[in-house]
């Protein structure tokens, strides 16, 4: 199976950890068919841990709790088929789940066999209680053919939190996405952190295999088990966290209770044109402006058809004024003695205008935790 762009959907963990069953899940699909999410590209809905019971049953096969899934895991992937979505499920290359239920290790094909019987179209693989004999590049390989081999298609998501080096093993096993950076939190400081872990890995990025930043916290308002007390978020970070995310080309897949998003949970994660910035046919590798500094600054990534995505980040907790940040144009491969410049559409407010002067800035100062996401085309002076 081969994936070109970065997977989308919604997953259980961010909102609903263990407190996971059957009727969460069908009431999930239901309201993102309601929604039509799959028409904005989310159309993956995967369960995440704590889905099995404890001990494997006496065939050594992984079985779904009975109590949370009574009537087993086919039956819900049915129904999540039904409704026009994709079916995603998790596990682990180490013995045990980072929550504890068996693990993977030593029965990834026959566990690739279940998922497959199930008719499971993506995997979400962790690393936690891993055999520290066995280097993590080969217990990645192990489930990654043995997913290639199942007799089913099955999206492959590798999470080990970029652990031993993986930018430089991720891509012999398989996965199709990895998760390349720690676990998210539902507050502004662990977004910024992953966003700033991500620079050095921007060449890793592309087809095939995506950079995964991590599920999307925005729209939980503080209300799953991965926020933290006291630190909501506000409109503003959470515009930010997925601007990052979309510019960067990382899969966007949603953390909140899709069956209770606000109007503004859904200004932004149905944003059309911010959606297509991360899900651009090129796949191209993103970079940033010389100026500016990892709090504030510039990034670019080219489109495909020759647009130009635009990134402005005001990480820190000042203003970001025309002066802390700016591109020249020739940074970019553009020189107005040819005859050129950018015509700048902001992906937010729709706000247009010219890049005059030669060099690209903030128009007016950012705000502290606030971001412009452009879409730039090449235009005649
Ligand atoms: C790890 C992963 C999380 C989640 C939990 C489940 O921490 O990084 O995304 O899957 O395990 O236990």
């Amino acid at each position: 199976m081969v994936i070109s762009r970065p997977p989308m959907g919604w997953n259980s963990w961010n909102t609903f950890t263990s407190d996971i069953n059957e009727k969460l899940i069908m009431e999930t699909a239901d309201a993102m068919a309601e929604l039509g999410m799959p028409g904005y590209g989310y159309d993956y809905l995967v369960i995440d841990d704590c889905w099995s019971k404890r001990e494997r049953n006496a065939e050594g096969r992984l079985e779904a709790d009975p109590e949370k899934f009574p009537h087993g895991m086919k039956y819900v992937a049915d129904y999540v088929h039904s409704k026009g979505l994709k079916f995603g499920m998790y596990s682990c290359a180490g013995t045990m789940t980072c929550a504890r239920f068996p693990g993977s290790y030593g029965h990834e094909f026959a566990d690739a066999e279940t998922f497959a019987s199930w008719g499971v179209d993506f995997l979400k693989y962790d690393y936690c209680y891993r055999d520290k004999n066995v280097p993590g590049e080969v217990l990645y390989r192990r489930m990654g053919l043995a997913l290639e081999n199942c007799g089913r298609d099955i999206l492959y998501s590798a999470c080990n939190w970029g652990a031993d080096e993986s930018q430089n093993w991720i891509k012999t096993t398989g996965a199709h996405m990895w998760r390349s950076t720690g676990d998210i939190s539902d507050c502004y400081l662990s977004v910024k952190n992953l966003i700033q872990k991500q620079f050095a890995l921007f060449p890793t990025n592309g087809h095939g295999c995506f950079n995964d930043m991590d599920m999307l916290v925005v729209g939980m308002n503080g209300k799953g088990k991965v926020s933290k007390e006291g630190e909501l978020m506000s409109f503003e970070e959470y515009k930010t966290h997925f601007s990052a995310w979309a510019l960067f080309g990382s899969p966007l897949i949603i953390g909140c209770d899709i069956r209770q998003m606000t109007d503004e949970t859904k200004r932004i994660l149905f944003n059309r044109d911010v959606i297509a910035i991360d899900q651009d046919p090129a796949g191209r590798q993103v970079f940033r402006s010389k100026s500016g500094s990892d709090e504030k600054f510039i990034a670019f990534r080219f489109l495909d058809g020759g647009d130009i995505a635009v990134g402005m980040f005001n990480l820190s907790d000042t203003l970001m004024r025309p002066n802390s940040a700016y591109a020249p144009l020739t940074e970019i491969g553009l020189d107005v003695s040819f005859g050129r410049t950018l015509h700048l559409r902001e992906l937010w407010t729709g706000e247009e205008y010219d890049v005059r002067n030669e060099v690209i800035i903030p128009k007016e100062p950012i705000e502290p935790h606030s971001c412009r996401l452009y879409r730039a085309s090449v235009t005649g002076v």
